[in-house]
């Protein structure tokens, strides 16, 4: 008796195994999530995330050149405004002269439309409270005054020169109102990447060092409950329904059950994003010896895209898509 099939023959080789990959990655398929910090005079290594820095405006642009010469689909930024600089509205995000903003300008102003610059729309980097939102009198994220501010916001990003924004902020309506403030401020163009399906997680941890955020306690009155799936779908459909060109899930290696069914779902692009913890955790084992890194790397970066991910977002955009290339 023998085996009537044999899959092993499709794995004699690597030029077989190559030929019938059901999944690729590419450099084009990975955006880079990039810090750029005010008041610094040199790049500040994250140290829960070796390998990635708070950038000066000089580095930023050195280092988004280098990922643009690598061949990276995108680069979405982040701002990280002085301590001082923070305060309850998060003035700094809709002012054309704080960081985020300065930075997107002077970024699009160097690369024009060599490749798609993305911008964090949200206030948590720019909040003394930390939260994604302003706060009620009783200190609850009040969502309706908070989508007047991402409009604010959004309207600044794309007045500075972002060609995709990215509301992570998981306030009920915030695609909608931002559509419309784009659209009446002539922004026809300038797209979303909606954050749609975001979920409270103790992952995001390094990156709120990577921000230097003030937030104390928790973010689930307005993040989702990991325990939830057809929620999930609910918002996507919510944000689709509200105009989102893209739609994103976050994390992305707890919640590739999720991705697989916003994939099946959606008919936009889908993007995942591996986070900071999902970062951190590869790079400390590997720092240790326990696994093999760029191995490592390269196999959740598949695993998300074989998940449904048009798009990933990774820290390790930029130096996979070297190897890649
Ligand atoms: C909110 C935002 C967060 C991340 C991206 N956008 C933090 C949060 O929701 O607490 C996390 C990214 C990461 O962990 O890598 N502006």
């Amino acid at each position: 008796m023998y085996p009537e099939f044999r899959p092993r023959r499709l794995r004699t080789t690597p030029a077989m195994r190559r030929l019938v990959a059901e999944t690729s990655l590419e450099p084009r398929h990975l955006v880079l999530p990039m810090f750029v910090a005010d008041g610094i005079d040199a790049p500040r290594e994250i140290s829960s995330m070796p390998g990635v820095f708070q950038h000066t405006e000089d580095s930023l642009r050195a280092a988004a050149t280098a990922a643009v010469e690598a061949g990276v689909g995108g680069l979405m930024l982040f701002g990280v405004p002085r301590p001082e600089d923070k305060d309850a509205r998060g003035s700094c995000a809709t002012d054309p002269d704080g960081v985020l903003n300065r930075a997107l300008r002077e970024l699009r102003n160097e690369l024009g439309d060599a490749t798609v610059l993305m911008a964090d729309t949200c206030l948590d980097e720019f909040t003394d409270h930390g939260h994604c939102g302003v706060l009620n009198g009783s200190g609850r994220v009040d969502n309706d005054a908070t989508l007047e501010r991402y409009a604010e916001m959004a309207v600044a990003q794309a007045e500075s020169g972002a060609h995709l924004l990215g509301p992570s902020g998981m306030m009920d309506g915030q695609v909608g109102s931002i559509r419309a403030a784009l659209d009446a401020a002539g922004f026809q163009d300038v797209g979303q990447l909606a954050y749609a399906a975001k979920y409270a997680s103790a992952f995001y941890g390094p990156f709120r060092e990577a921000v230097g955020s003030s937030l104390e306690g928790d973010r689930r009155t307005y993040q989702q409950d990991p325990a939830n799936r057809r929620e999930a779908l609910r918002e996507v459909d919510l944000d689709l329904a509200e105009g989102a060109d893209l739609v994103m899930v976050k994390p992305a290696m707890s919640y590739l059950d999720i991705l697989r069914e916003v994939a099946d779902r959606a008919d936009v692009p889908v993007a995942a994003y591996q986070i900071s913890g999902e970062y951190s955790m590869i790079t400390a084992a590997a720092q240790n010896g326990w696994i093999d890194r760029d191995a490592a790397v390269l196999e959740s970066l598949m695993s998300i895209r074989r998940a449904g991910a048009d798009i990933v977002l990774t820290y390790w955009a930029a130096e996979a898509a070297g190897w890649l290339s």
